[in-house]
């Protein structure tokens, strides 16, 4: 079948408009009235005391986002790893392990081979966007995503699909575990349903990005930060950036600042912030300030409350709707990509074909 960009000028950017209705679509393919239908054989988490997850690019950072939330929901131990470094360490698998591997294409040659070493080791579950994929036929239990064909290199909607059928799942996995109560769980799937809308009600923030952007493209280094999950948001905020604008990016964690980063503040160095007024606000805004500090300038992503508490010396705002803590790193994933867009249409790069890069790397 024939996709075209739908009026876009970019598949970049027609497939970030695309998210609120396959987050949606999603959403109604796991969600029954019974509560969160896997496809067979299921999975039953009382039988793993202990999950692996294993990936590339962007879908890694998915694991290192549901990291976060298969421990404190589930209280389940995570180990998350790139699978070009797991394949090749022998890394033992004890029994009870459940094996997960996360590939937007499902053909990512290193996660196949990371995903053959633990066959007779562990029960096989994969979370894809192409179900007759080899990693999907691989698997013990295959979890589609979605998100539909994604052709822009960088990847978007599947991240965020990614996400929702991750947290979906960590759900699943604390009501059988019994660390979570049903209506806990029921509470957290009402702000999951109303994801798509704040998706929609986030494009608001839009005209602001694109100006942002526009400044951004002059930059040399961009730093992204944050703390708890929106950590792994701030390494793909970075990871999008660096793919499409060429600019260097990191992510770090905003603790980590003074540990390295810090060295690199001046008043050339735009430093965003990942910052949505949760628990852990108060710290990060005193790392903003370490920040403003140095002369850098501060993009602050945050909600209304953030902005108010915080935003006085930033360099820019860029105000989201509020969000519960758990789906923050699903919604600001928005901004992070529309930032990058922007920067890379203000440079002039190949947004969907940037260089050197492959959509699906199926060779070592
Ligand atoms: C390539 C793509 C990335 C993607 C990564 C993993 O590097 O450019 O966008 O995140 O592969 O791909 P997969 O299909 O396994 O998710």
């Amino acid at each position: 079948t024939h996709i075209d960009k739908g009026g876009h000028k970019h598949f970049m950017a027609k497939e970030i408009a695309e998210q609120p209705t396959v987050l949606g679509e999603a959403l109604s393919y796991y969600l029954t009235d019974a509560g969160i239908a896997l496809p067979e054989p299921g999975l039953d988490f009382t039988k793993f005391d202990r999950l692996t997850m294993v990936a590339c690019g962007t879908a890694f950072y998915a694991c290192l986002t549901a990291k976060y939330w298969f421990e404190q929901i589930a209280r389940l131990p995570v180990e998350v790893d790139i699978a070009s470094e797991f394949r090749y360490r022998e890394p033992p698998i004890p029994a009870r392990t459940l094996a997960l591997f996360v590939s937007q294409s499902g053909e990512t040659a290193d996660t196949l081979a990371a995903l053959r070493y633990c066959e007779d080791k562990a029960m096989i579950a994969s979370v894809v966007n192409v179900p007759e994929s080899s990693i999907a036929r691989a698997s013990d239990i295959a979890l589609p995503i979605l998100a539909g064909a994604e052709i822009g290199v960088a990847s978007t909607k599947a991240f965020t699909c990614q996400l929702t059928v991750l947290f979906l799942l960590a759900l699943k996995a604390g009501l059988d575990r019994g660390t979570l109560t049903p209506e806990e769980a029921s509470e957290h799937l009402a702000q999951l349903k109303a994801l798509p809308g704040l998706f929609n009600a986030a494009l608001a923030a839009s005209p602001e990005i694109e100006a942002t952007a526009q400044k951004l493209a002059e930059a040399r280094d961009i730093l992204f930060l944050g703390r708890g999950p929106l950590y792994p948001l701030a390494m793909e905020g970075a990871l999008k950036l660096k793919e499409i604008s060429y600019i260097h990016a990191e992510g770090y964690a905003s603790g980590e600042l003074k540990h390295g980063p810090i060295a690199l503040i001046d008043q050339h160095t735009p430093v965003v912030f990942m910052a949505p007024s949760d628990g852990l606000f108060d710290k990060t805004v005193s790392n903003m300030q370490e920040v403003m500090a140095r002369a850098g300038k501060v993009v602050l992503v945050t909600d209304a409350r953030g902005a108010k508490a915080a935003a006085e010396g930033t360099w820019r705002q860029i105000i989201l709707p509020e969000v519960s803590p758990a789906l923050a790193p699903i919604l600001y994933a928005l901004p992070a990509q529309l930032l990058a867009y922007h920067t890379a249409v203000a440079k002039g790069t190949d947004v969907d074909q940037p260089r050197n890069l492959a959509k699906s790397v199926t060779v070592e």
